[in-house]
């Protein structure tokens, strides 16, 4: 198995045909982010919090869209990862009488009572990014996000193909899955995507799931404490559940003296930037696409909305997967 992983960087030249490049990769027309009625909307966004650079990204598209020239009067709110803040933030937009509110989760469950005081006061609720698990589905107007259990399947479905180029297919692989914010959907459906993918490969090992909270330090910290749990020798593949965690997991890998990339496979989840960078360094494998630019397509169901429209309850964006077959040619075309 190790000596093959060494024709990885020659064999990853290799294009998989699922591989979508050619997709339009951002939903980022500024087109409609200015509404048309001659009032300003006052809108309270309660974000999950600061922990990667995918949820950097997201801030900027809320903050860049929401704008007093595009109509807006935006009251933004980092929960720094807890949802009592953002509960607490729901409650003082409520008190604020905000048009609409936008929440970007933190976890799944434990909703209900916030939404129902936004609902009793006619306050459109709109989830942007993960989901929420509510005992009645009209606590919230519509979600726009990403397919989670999607991206974990299309991470399987790329681990399958290239192990297959390289005549690994029936091999015994040693997987880590690295997990996000246990019970956020972005963990939800990534863990979903992996462990369906284990089941269906019977020569497939699940050796060590650990959260490392999406954060950089947090994938360093939970990596090491696998590697001295199963030893470095026996990983075979890294599923990382978004990038920032991969990133800390390539550190604590070069400190074990293995090269990311070769002696060990790395699926990531996001696809930012460095991921690029560290796909095009042969560092990581394959990242599968979470786009972060929701400021517009929320701005555009606003929008919508306000010219007495309807609009979908449940709204996935596009997203792809790249691998370091197409990183260089792509990257160039990233915005974030
Ligand atoms: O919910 C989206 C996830 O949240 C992103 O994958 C991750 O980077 C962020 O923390």
């Amino acid at each position: 198995m190790k000596k093959l992983l060494l024709t990885a960087s020659l064999l990853s030249l290799v294009a998989f045909s699922f591989i979508s490049c050619n997709k339009k990769t951002t939903a980022d027309s500024t087109e409609s982010v200015q509404h048309v009625s001659s009032r300003t909307i006052k809108i309270g966004y309660a974000q999950v919090g600061h922990e990667a650079a995918w949820r950097d990204a997201n801030t900027t598209s809320f903050k860049t869209t929401f704008t007093p020239e595009n109509g807006y009067e935006l009251l933004f709110v980092d929960a720094d990862g807890n949802q009592e803040v953002q509960i607490a933030a729901i409650r003082d937009f409520i008190a604020q009488n905000v048009d609409y509110i936008i929440v970007a989760p933190v976890v799944e469950s434990g909703w209900d009572a916030v939404l129902k005081e936004a609902k009793a006061a006619a306050i459109p609720v709109i989830l942007s990014d993960r989901q929420m698990k509510v005992s009645d589905e009209s606590l919230y107007l519509c979600w726009v996000g990403g397919n989670f259990l999607k991206e974990g399947r299309d991470g399987v479905k790329w681990l399958e193909s290239y192990l297959e180029n390289k005549n690994l297919g029936s091999e015994d692989i040693n997987i880590v899955d690295l997990q996000g914010t246990i019970g956020a959907s972005a963990q939800v459906g990534r863990t979903k995507g992996i462990e369906e993918g284990i089941k269906a490969h019977p020569n497939w090992n699940l050796i060590a799931q650990k959260s490392g909270d999406f954060r950089t330090d947090g994938g360093k910290k939970a990596m090491k404490e696998i590697i001295k749990e199963v030893g470095i020798e026996k990983i075979n593949v890294l599923f990382a559940e978004n990038d920032d965690m991969a990133l800390g997991a390539i550190e604590a890998i070069k400190e074990s003296g293995k090269k990311p990339g070769e002696d060990i496979i790395i699926i990531t989840f996001d696809a930012g930037h460095e991921a690029f960078v560290r796909m095009i360094a042969g560092e990581i494998n394959c990242a599968c696409e979470c786009n972060p630019l929701h400021g517009p397509r929320v701005a555009e169901i606003i929008n919508t909305l306000e010219n007495g429209g309807t609009v979908d309850k449940i709204q996935y964006v596009d997203e792809a997967v790249f691998d370091q077959s197409n990183a260089a040619a792509i990257m160039p075309t990233r915005l974030y």
